[in-house]
C-alpha cells in the first residue's frame, strides 16, 4: 500500500535526511573523516536528502540520479546549497566519457543507499565506481538483501495482500509475475516489481562483487531492522546477531539491511 513518503516529497526528504544524520554518516565517519575538505558524491541521489548532513558539515557535494524529476525536487529542497556551489544535482548516467572525464578521481566519499539492487550488471558497476575516488577514498553502500522478507520492494504493491505478505518475492520470476496480476497489481507496478526482480543481489554476492573490483571492506554492519523501517513500518531499528550474520546462506532471510564502506 502506497506509504505517505510515496506520494509526498517533502516527507520522503525529511525522512532522507533523518536516517543519513543519524545512521549513513556516522557509519561512513567511523572509517572516513567528514569536514569542509571532503568531497562527496552520491550515486541515486533523489531528492537529495542523504546528502543534507554532508552539506550541513561543509562537504562539496554532487548527486546524480537517472530521474529528471526527483533532481528538480534536490535543487528545490536544497535550493541555498545549490546557490552557493557547494553541491550540483545531475540527471546523467555516469557512464557518459563527459561524466567521466569531469570527475574521474574526484571524491573522497561515494554513497549508494538503496541503489545498487537496482542496477544491473552491478559486478561490473562497482568496479566502474573506483573511476571516481580520490587516492583513500570510501564507497558506502546500504541495500535490502534479496531474500530478506521484503527484498522484492513489495511493500509498494497496491493491494493489502501483495504489499503486506513477506517472502513470495523469491518465488520463480513467472510465478511471481502471475501471482501478482493475480491479486490485482497494475501493469506498472509489476514492471518496477519485476526490476527489482532482475537486479536481485544477496550479501553473499555483494561481497563476492567487491573482492573481484579489487576493493576490500573497511566496515560492515547487518541490520535485523532495516533503520528506515521506522518509516515504513513505524519498527524500531535493530542491528543483527554477530552470529547470525557469519551464516552464509541463512543470514539473507533474517537481515533487513546491510550497510558497507570499501575502498582500495
Ligand atoms: C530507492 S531510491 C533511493 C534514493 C536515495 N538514495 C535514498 O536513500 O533515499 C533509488 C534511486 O536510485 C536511482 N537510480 C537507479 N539506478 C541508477 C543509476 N544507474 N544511476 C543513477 N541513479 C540511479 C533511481 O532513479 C532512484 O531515485
Amino acid at each position: 500500500m502506497a506509504l505517505i513518503q510515496h506520494k509526498n516529497a517533502q516527507v520522503r526528504f525529511d525522512q532522507q535526511v533523518e536516517n543519513s544524520e543519524n545512521y549513513v554518516l556516522p557509519f561512513i565517519e567511523a572509517t572516513h573523516s567528514i569536514n569542509a575538505a571532503t568531497t562527496v558524491f552520491e550515486v541515486g541521489c533523489a531528492e537529495g536528502g542523504v546528502l543534507k548532513p554532508f552539506l550541513n558539515r561543509g562537504c562539496n557535494c554532487v548527486g546524480v540520479d537517472l530521474a529528471n524529476e526527483r533532481i528538480d525536487l534536490a535543487n528545490t529542497f536544497l535550493a541555498d546549497y545549490v546557490r552557493q556551489n557547494q553541491v550540483t544535482f545531475i540527471c546523467q548516467n555516469i557512464y557518459d566519457e563527459t561524466f567521466l572525464n569531469q570527475y574521474k578521481g574526484k571524491f573522497d566519499i561515494i554513497i549508494l543507499k538503496d541503489v545498487i539492487e537496482h542496477v544491473p550488471n552491478q559486478s561490473d558497476f562497482i568496479s566502474y565506481l573506483k573511476n571516481f575516488l580520490a587516492p583513500r577514498g570510501q564507497i558506502f553502500f546500504g541495500f535490502p538483501p534479496w531474500y530478506m522478507p521484503f527484498g522484492g520492494h513489495q511493500q509498494v504493491c497496491e493491494k493489502k495482500l501483495t504489499s503486506k505478505l513477506p517472502y513470495y518475492h523469491i518465488m520463480p520470476r513467472s510465478l511471481y509475475k502471475h501471482f501478482l496480476k493475480a491479486f490485482g497489481e497494475s501493469e506498472g507496478m509489476i514492471e518496477s516489481l519485476l526490476e527489482v526482480w532482475d537486479t536481485s543481489i544477496t550479501i553473499g554476492q555483494f561481497e563476492r562483487y567487491i573482492k573481484e573490483a579489487g576493493l576490500t571492506i573497511k566496515h560492515k554492519q547487518h541490520y535485523l531492522i532495516n533503520p528506515i523501517y521506522k518509516y515504513k513500518f513505524g519498527l524500531k531499528p535493530r542491528k543483527q546477531l554477530g552470529l547470525i550474520g557469519s551464516i552464509p546462506y541463512l543470514r539473507n532471510f533474517v537481515t533487513t539491511c546491510v550497510y558497507y564502506t570499501v575502498g582500495l
